[in-house]
């Protein structure tokens, strides 16, 4: 099985560099990509494949469920070196509908130690119970929570003192709310797209606003 990634590896390698010979020696000189994913750890979600782009294009961090948590050093570290260092342009946050931690989290199922990391999706749903109760009994609450959870994630990026900082010095920095779908492979933007720290609220409100007009 491990064979076959390396042999995967070397086909990969020539057909990038047939079509374009220089590809990896302009790479191993630097990054310059203008995008930061923030991600579900989902085998199903792969960032580069899903918008077409090519290594170096986009800067990747992934975790269970897409949580921006502001006590979370890893992700804290990937955000401030995509905006302070590699100036990205803009940070994506990308959920997707049949979320399998998003699912554990709504089901309160015991898995382990990830349930701890997994309370962060519950506390969502907690504090938007009450579009649970309002849903309708087609409406499903697992893409409900999937979401709501892409929207708080964005205003936790947009809160943390990186995003912050880049937004006083006018730096140019738009911060998305997308969700993927897994039955066909297409991404939809949630509307709730942030450029100052001033739309934060207005922009979350107003995408709020709209998830419960389709419940
Ligand atoms: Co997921």
């Amino acid at each position: 099985m491990i064979d076959l990634l390396f042999e995967n590896n070397k086909a990969w390698s020539l057909a990038i560099q047939q079509e374009i010979p220089d590809f990896f020696e302009r790479l191993a000189n630097q990054q310059n990509p203008d995008y930061l994913w923030m991600g579900c750890s989902d085998s199903r979600v792969p960032a580069n494949q899903i918008v077409g782009l090519l290594p170096g294009d986009i800067f990747v961090h992934r975790n269970i469920a897409n949580l921006v948590i502001h006590t979370d050093l890893n992700c804290l570290s990937v955000i401030q070196y995509a905006v302070d260092v590699l100036k990205v342009k803009h940070i994506m946050v990308v959920g997707h509908y049949n979320c399998g931690g998003v699912k554990a989290a709504l089901d309160g199922v015991e898995i382990g130690l990830v349930d701890n990391w997994l309370r962060h999706v519950q506390d969502v749903k907690q504090k938007h119970i009450a579009l649970f109760e309002q849903l309708s009994t087609e409406g499903d609450p697992y893409n409900l929570l999937c979401k709501l959870n892409v929207m708080e994630q964005v205003v936790n990026l947009c809160q943390t003192t990186m995003v912050q900082a880049a937004w006083k010095k006018q730096q140019p920095l738009m911060v998305h709310g997308w969700i993927y779908q897994l039955n066909d492979g297409i991404l939809q933007d949630l509307e709730i797209t942030i450029q100052k720290t001033e739309e934060v609220s207005m922009k979350y409100k107003a995408a709020l606003g709209k998830v419960a007009i389709i419940l």
